[in-house]
């Protein structure tokens, strides 16, 4: 059966009940942000590029991750969802600094959803992305959690610019312990 990449978000969708508190890292417009507000959630949605005004039920950060993870932060999650961001930054500072943040911002039995992608780089287009995760490598800071979802998969389709390309994706969901 065909892959259907929007099984990831439906996947989170689903681990969301009322009244919980999500992180979305990159967030974007802000339309996976007000996916979760329908759901009942509160949203802090993290994004230097967020639009003014997403809603009573999403606290907007419009500032980078980086400056995000570096504030004193109290909050605890129920879930951290960052989708198609961390390709864009410092893969050094993802696995050394994010991921650790992500577990110790987590409520027990909180979820952590990741999706990330490369895209084939021929021909260039003007939006490179920093760094390409492996399954491995995306799973090993979670390998004593409980896998909800996790997968690699490739497909050729349009880019934003109509430019065929393959892209090459890599999803994992996973539950901290209680
Ligand atoms: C491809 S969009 C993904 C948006 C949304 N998460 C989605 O899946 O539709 C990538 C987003 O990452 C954001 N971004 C890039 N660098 C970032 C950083 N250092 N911290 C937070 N967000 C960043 C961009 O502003 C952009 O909105």
């Amino acid at each position: 059966m065909p892959l259907d990449p929007h099984d990831f978000s439906k996947t989170v969708l689903s681990r969301i009940q009322p009244g919980d508190h999500v992180l979305d890292l990159g967030a974007g417009q802000g339309s996976f942000a007000l996916m979760f507000v329908e759901h009942g959630a509160h949203v802090t949605a993290v994004d230097p590029r967020l639009p003014a005004d997403l809603g009573e039920h999403v606290t907007a950060q419009p500032v980078t991750a980086e400056v995000f993870c570096a504030a004193p932060n109290a909050n605890r999650y129920d879930c951290v969802f960052a989708r198609n961001v961390i390709q864009f930054l410092d893969k050094a500072w993802v696995q050394e600094t994010l991921f650790p943040w992500f577990a110790n911002h987590l409520v027990p039995g909180g979820t952590v959803a990741i999706s990330t992608f490369y895209q084939n780089p021929v021909p260039p287009f003007d939006r490179p992305m920093r760094s390409l995760y492996t399954l491995d490598e995306l799973t090993a800071p979670f390998v004593t959690w409980t896998e909800i979802l996790s997968r690699h998969y490739e497909h050729r389709g349009p880019d934003m610019s109509g430019q065929l390309r393959t892209f090459y994706t890599t999803d994992l969901i996973v539950r901290s312990p209680n």
